[in-house]
């Protein structure tokens, strides 16, 4: 059982995810309301269902691919099928990053300014200097 925290817009909305199988209510809400731009970011402690979710996610969009943790590759990228504007899901775990300039590598910035990707970050408070400047839909897990 996970306790989640959806924060959008100032609204708070609170969901009870009784198992791992449980995520896709609040991930079709994300995904229905996901927009070019927009950075969903996923905190928790480790091992509390981020990946989980951004599977979830990931499913709701249409995606087929199996997501993986990209705690090693830092960022994997997705196409987005059947969506008229929103074609690409970047997916960033910021886990191992030490230093915020470790970040720049990836262009995040250039990546979301495409007009068709969204970003899903986990441990968003890794990169809490970028993140604070970006308007975020947030998923807190308990
Ligand atoms: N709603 C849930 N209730 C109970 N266990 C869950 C739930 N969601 C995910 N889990 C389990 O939590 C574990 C860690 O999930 P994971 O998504 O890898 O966490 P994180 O990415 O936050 O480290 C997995 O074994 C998964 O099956
Ligand atoms: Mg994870």
């Amino acid at each position: 059982m996970r306790n989640v925290t959806l924060i959008k817009d100032k609204h708070r909305k609170q969901f009870k995810i009784p198992s791992e199988k449980d995520w896709g209510e609040l991930a079709e809400q994300v995904a229905a309301g996901l927009e070019p731009g927009h950075i969903v970011a996923v905190s928790g402690p480790l091992g509390a269902g981020k990946t989980t979710f951004v599977q979830a996610l990931a499913k709701a969009l249409g995606i087929k691919k199996n997501i993986q943790s990209p705690t090693f590759a830092l960022m994997r990228s997705y196409p987005i099928p059947k969506r008229d504007e929103l074609k690409r899901l970047l997916h960033v775990d910021a886990y191992r990053i030490e230093d915020e300039r470790d970040l720049l590598p990836l262009d995040l910035d250039q990546e979301l300014a495409d007009g068709q990707t969204a970003l899903v970050l986990e441990w968003p408070e890794k990169i809490k200097n970028w993140i604070d400047r970006k308007p975020s839909i947030q998923i807190n897990i308990a």
